[in-house]
């Protein structure tokens, strides 16, 4: 039995679908205040019934409650954990649920013996990161690996459904032009979600995965500039593009994202994804073939 905590989200939904479809059994952990069934109207989550309607097992849990984790990976061999707080608030933060939280479930796995967890990690993520978030996946991949549990540690470049969904698709629909920062052209590692989806659950009975870190990208990185041209070109129109200085506010965004699109301009990232591919058999998305599917899909 395979728990995946995070189910409700986005990447976590993608994982216990692609499990049910290939016949294993799964258990999901959900909470009674979850934001998902609304979420999922924007693209951002996975309602538990359409899980529980494709056959997954649900249990009450929180990673704020370690007994709550005790009692969910009772018989439990695999964990699968997407589940962070950017998206959520309150009571749930980077310290309770991305540090203390992801600690408590691989402590509480290790108690109940399973065997493999599978966390979900990011590319670029460090101990002395300016960003506490990124501090808090450093250290829980850290705990991890400490924990005595086989591990695999899944480490994506960006989401190109939550980022790209966001700076082209909010202002696409709004009818306005598309906002960056700077010249929008330092390159990323970005990633569908889809494929890292197909990494956890590959990681599941790979050999290869075991108590191994994986970077997932797409095929080559892109610029935000080049991502706007792409999208234009699949919907056969050319998308304005207004460029603001860097640190102004980018409209119609969340703010979170509109400062993160000036930290873009600051750095750049990549990852060379041809060993990995032909390792697990997984083809990277193009960006193309992203924007068809989820532009025009
Ligand atoms: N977005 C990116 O570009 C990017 C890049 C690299 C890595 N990642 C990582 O990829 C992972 C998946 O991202 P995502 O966008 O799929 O996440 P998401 O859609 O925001 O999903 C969040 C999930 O975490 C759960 N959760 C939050 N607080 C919880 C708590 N206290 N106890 C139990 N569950 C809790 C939520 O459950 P409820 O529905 O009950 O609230 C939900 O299932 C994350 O770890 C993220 O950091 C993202």
């Amino acid at each position: 039995m395979i728990l995946v905590v995070g189910a409700t989200g986005l990447l976590g939904g993608m994982i216990t679908q692609q499990l049910l479809q290939q016949g294993n059994s799964v258990r999901i952990l959900v909470r009674h205040n979850s934001p998902a069934t609304e979420m999922a109207k924007q693209g951002l989550g996975t309602p538990a019934q359409t899980l529980i309607d494709a056959g997954a097992q649900p249990v009450y849990g929180d990673l704020k409650d370690r007994a709550s984790l005790d009692a969910a990976c009772a018989g439990i061999e695999t964990v699968i954990t997407t589940a962070n707080s950017i998206l959520r608030g309150g009571e749930d933060t980077i310290e309770s649920v991305d540090l203390q939280g992801t600690q408590n479930l691989i402590d509480a796995a290790k108690t109940a013996g399973v065997r493999h967890l599978i966390y979900t990690s990011a590319d670029g993520v460090d101990i002395n990161h300016p960003n506490p978030f990124y501090q808090a996946k450093a250290a829980c991949e850290a705990h991890l690996a400490a924990s005595g549990l086989d591990y695999t540690i899944l480490k994506p470049g960006v989401f190109m459904e939550v980022w790209i969904g966001a700076v082209v698709g909010i202002p696409l629909q709004a009818g306005q032009p598309v906002t960056l920062v700077g010249k929008g052209n330092h390159q990323h590692a970005f990633v569908s979600v889809g494929d890292v989806a197909k990494y956890a659950v590959t990681a599941v009975s790979h050999a290869a995965a075991r108590n191994k870190a994986i970077r997932i990208a797409g095929p080559v990185s892109y610029t935000w500039t080049e991502i706007v041209e792409t999208t234009g070109q699949v919907l056969g129109q050319s998308l304005p593009i207004n460029y603001m200085p860097m640190g102004e506010t980018v409209p119609l965004i969340p703010e979170m994202m509109s400062s993160m699109l000036s930290g873009f301009e600051t750095y750049e990232s990549g990852i060379d994804m041809n060993e990995t591919a032909s390792i697990y058999g997984i083809q990277p998305t193009p960006l193309a073939v992203f924007a068809e599917r989820f532009f025009k899909g």
